[in-house]
């Protein structure tokens, strides 16, 4: 498939998913529940789980196939609840390089508009389907209910000085890993049976949303804060305990560990400090330690297709992984 047929897709996915999430929006009541969640999809996102979710169902069924967008909008609901409840959480104050909800707003209006995001996913969810509605109500809720662990620890850890890469792994698949997992799972039940495909494709979603959060947590050093959207440097500043950190607390000798621990100790630093510390990184060689894990993820996701070809059709799932795996945002 060509590159430029492939971009026409999924901007064209895109278009349709937003258009059917705005409508529904604008036609609910009342307008101090739903205008801040039109303001939150009217700022942007990728759509990548809709998307992703879409190009599993296709993969299988590629000329009988149903288009399950239902599915496709509940999983990407779910997921915008969960950044909601998450700028909150973390702090933040920009995403898609416009306030954060509970800032634009305030934390209770965030707080309601996570949850009713949430009610709506179920709704979208229980739409149109044909086949496996239990096992696709259940990969959702427990999804949400894995997110909800993970993102627990994810918290748990800001207060814990000690934090190895097995409890970094154990916190970023339940946080990030476990809904594209079900995302995977989820397009491939809406047309199959077969557990050999529902399960490879799930590994292979679980290891997307490894690679994807390791990249969100370099970008967050790295990245183009014009591109990336949101605020540079504020893992540090929130003491998170990201693969950066949690690697760099290996390799660092010495002053380098001393600053480090002083981060540690205080569960973060002033904004002031931010370029210090990814000099700090800079140095101790963890970018390009980073950016070889990453690869590593993306080697083994390639070998996940490769098994998968022998069933299904995964060029269009090789081109989302060439995109996501070079995303600047
Ligand atoms: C952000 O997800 C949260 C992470 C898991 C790192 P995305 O980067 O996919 O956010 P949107 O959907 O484009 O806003
Ligand atoms: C994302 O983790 C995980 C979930 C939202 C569940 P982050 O906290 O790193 O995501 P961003 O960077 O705020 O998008
Ligand atoms: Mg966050
Ligand atoms: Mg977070
Ligand atoms: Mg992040």
């Amino acid at each position: 498939m060509a590159n430029q047929e492939f971009n026409n897709l999924l901007s064209n996915y895109k278009i349709k998913i937003n258009e059917l999430i705005i409508r529904e929006l604008k036609n609910r009541r009342p307008k101090s529940l739903y205008n801040p969640l039109i303001y939150f999809f009217n700022s942007g996102g990728k759509r990548l789980r809709a998307i992703l979710l879409l190009l599993c169902a296709r993969s299988i069924n590629n000329d009988k196939y149903s288009e399950p967008i239902n599915q496709a909008i509940a999983i990407e609901l779910l997921h915008n609840f969960t950044l909601i409840h998450d700028d909150i959480m973390d702090n933040s104050v920009k995403r898609h390089n416009k306030k954060t909800l509970h800032l634009k707003y305030d934390i209770s209006t965030a707080i309601l508009a996570g949850d009713s995001l949430l009610a709506l996913a179920y709704e979208f969810l229980n739409k149109g389907l044909t086949q496996n509605l239990e096992e696709i109500f259940s990969e959702f809720t427990r999804a949400l209910t894995v997110v909800c662990e993970g993102q627990a620890l994810d918290k748990e850890y800001e207060n814990k000085k000690r934090v190895s890469v097995n409890d970094y792994y154990e916190m970023i698949s339940k946080k990030t890993g476990a809904l594209i997992k079900a995302t995977c799972r989820i397009g491939a039940l809406t047309q199959t049976n077969d557990k050999y495909i529902i399960d490879k494709l799930g590994e292979f979603g679980e290891l997307i949303g490894i690679a994807f959060q390791i990249q969100d947590d370099l970008l967050d050093v790295v990245g183009n804060e014009r591109l990336f959207g949101k605020k540079l440097g504020s893992d540090l500043v929130e003491g998170k305990k990201t693969f950066l950190l949690v690697n760099a607390l290996k390799k660092a000798r010495e002053n380098d560990l001393k600053k480090l621990n002083k981060l540690i100790e205080n569960k973060g630093i002033n904004p002031d400090q931010i370029i210090k510390y990814i000099d700090i990184y800079k140095k101790l060689g963890i970018i390009d330690f980073t950016q070889k894990e990453i690869q590593k993820f993306h080697q083994k996701i390639l070998d996940i297709l490769n098994e998968l070809d022998k069933k299904i059709f995964v060029e269009e799932l090789r081109e989302f992984l060439r995109l996501i795996i070079t995303r600047k945002n």
